[in-house]
């Protein structure tokens, strides 16, 4: 039985290291709740910004030269991608929706927000979660340099079910929210060929919310 690989998930644990990063002088991130600038940077309807930031979302921009370059959610009820949300309790924090302006791209910005949405929010919370789609490099690449763990592969089975397949700091696997509310899968690498999304890209991708 054939399974196809769409998605992998990391964690982080308050205490876990942050690797040090290349320095990204006049990089600050900030919380925000400007409803403007989230629409702007988003390209999403402030209703929509609207409705996450009343759903126990947190966004965080990332500046540098004090110009907005990036952003990212922290959610601490629900979060999701494309219209496939999953609920998110305490302890546990999802971080999703991240993306750098295009002009920015390729200098160290999204691992720098990342750890620096850890440093501001492991006081309230202790597991941290985000994914990337298995085709996105560039995603990839920066949450490894953050300091995330692997703890599960995304895939979509044979019966079109989305399950959570454990790998890498299999202690933590079995605790991923997404797992918890799609299920998980004890499944061989042989058995798993990689999701064919076409050419649709993650810039593509619409989030329902
Ligand atoms: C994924 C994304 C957030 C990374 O942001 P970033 O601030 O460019 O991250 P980094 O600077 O750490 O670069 C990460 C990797 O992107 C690649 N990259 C380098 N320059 C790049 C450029 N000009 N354009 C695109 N990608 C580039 C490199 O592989 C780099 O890794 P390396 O420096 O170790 O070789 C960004 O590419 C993006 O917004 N993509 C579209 C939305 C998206 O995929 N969001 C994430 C969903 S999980």
């Amino acid at each position: 039985m054939t399974h196809s690989l769409m998605a992998m998930t990391y964690t982080w644990w308050r205490g876990d290291d942050l690797p040090s990063l290349p320095p990204l002088p006049d990089f600050r991130c900030e919380r925000v709740v400007d409803v403007p600038l989230l629409t702007k940077l988003h390209n999403l309807t402030p209703k929509k910004i609207e409705a996450r930031l009343e759903d126990e979302n947190t966004a965080y921009v990332a500046f540098l030269e004090n110009q907005p370059t990036g952003y990212g959610w922290c959610g601490a009820k629900s979060v999701g991608v494309a219209d496939i949300f999953w609920p998110i309790t305490p302890p546990n924090r999802g971080l999703w929706d991240f993306a750098t302006l295009p002009a920015w791209r390729g200098r160290g910005i999204y691992p720098h927000l990342l750890q620096a949405i850890l440093r501001q929010e492991q006081n309230d919370a202790e597991k941290f979660w985000l994914g990337h789609r298995v085709d996105n490099m560039a995603s990839k690449r920066g949450i490894e340099k953050a300091g995330f763990q692997l703890v599960n592969f995304v895939v979509l089975t044979s019966e079109q079910q989305i399950r959570l397949v454990p790998r890498g700091n299999l202690a933590r696997s079995y605790e991923d929210p997404q797992g918890l509310s799609m299920g998980f899968a004890d499944v061989a690498d042989e058995d798993i060929v990689a999701f064919d999304f076409g050419s649709l890209s993650d810039d593509d991708l619409q989030l329902a919310s």
